[in-house]
């Protein structure tokens, strides 16, 4: 794993929305899979105004998100379908029939777990995934105690992630119990990773990623394994990194 320090979460997000275009530019027919959460937030700002001074145009590009809630529509503000058309999407020139985002209202969710697999599959995997991390090591939904193996697959919440992303939602009751995520077996198949940290209540779980075991019990260390990873932290994520 490379690590990119910087000085805090503006330029993280400069130098991960640097590393998409990148990418985006490079290939005829880039895909992405991309994330939610605070983190990746300014790194979309910054997509859209790279866009807007017409640096980079996402006209071909694919995107594949790693999570949604199970129960909550796309018209609902809480979804992830909702952030992403809200805070990227809907200010780029992507054909938006080419951003896949799990749905959580499928009838069947084994169903739409199999079909979002073979969808990934169909594009040839993902190019370039962009991943956050949670406080208990999670990457996309994946809890402590999650396979390796796993693909996209229907998940319960563990209690302190839906605490967690309470404060988006009026009240606890309200945080959906169940995601769809992709798999961690999906994620590692992805060609690169660029892994967002920032702040210092990431910082423990970013100490652990880099100097911790292998272990399902810290779902992210398996990026360890990977050959191409990009974490980009700030300082303070970096404040308890042991040396
Ligand atoms: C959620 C998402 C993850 C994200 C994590 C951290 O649970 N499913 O993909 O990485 O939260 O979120 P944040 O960036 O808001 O700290």
């Amino acid at each position: 794993m490379n690590i990119k320090q910087v000085e805090d979460y503006e330029a993280m997000s400069i130098a991960g929305a640097q590393l998409i275009m990148e990418t985006v530019k490079r290939l005829e027919n880039p895909v992405l899979g991309l994330a939610t959460g605070s983190t990746p937030e300014g790194v979309y700002k910054q997509l859209i105004d790279a866009y807007q001074r017409q640096q980079v145009s996402f006209r071909e590009t694919t995107t594949f998100n790693l999570d949604e809630y199970v129960g909550l529509a796309g018209e609902d503000p809480n979804s992830y379908r909702y952030f992403m058309d809200d805070k990227f999407f809907d200010h780029i020139d992507i054909n938006k029939q080419q951003t896949f985002v799990p749905n959580g209202k499928a009838d069947d969710l084994q169903q739409e777990c199999e079909q979002y697999e073979q969808r990934l599959k169909d594009h040839q995997e993902i190019d370039l995934q962009v991943l956050g991390i949670g406080v208990n090591g999670h990457i996309g939904f994946n809890e402590p105690g999650t396979s390796f193996k796993t693909r996209t697959h229907v998940v319960n919440l563990a209690p302190s992630t839906r605490e967690a992303n309470a404060r988006f939602f009026n009240s606890m009751q309200e945080v959906p119990e169940q995601a769809i995520t992709m798999g961690i077996a999906t994620i590692m198949k992805s060609e690169k990773i660029v892994l967002l940290v920032s702040g210092e209540k990431k910082a423990r779980a970013l100490d652990q990623l880099l100097h911790g075991d292998v272990t399902e019990e810290f779902p992210a260390s398996i990026l360890q394994t990977h050959d191409n990873v990009q974490i980009i932290a700030d300082k303070a994520a970096l404040s308890k990194v042991r040396v």
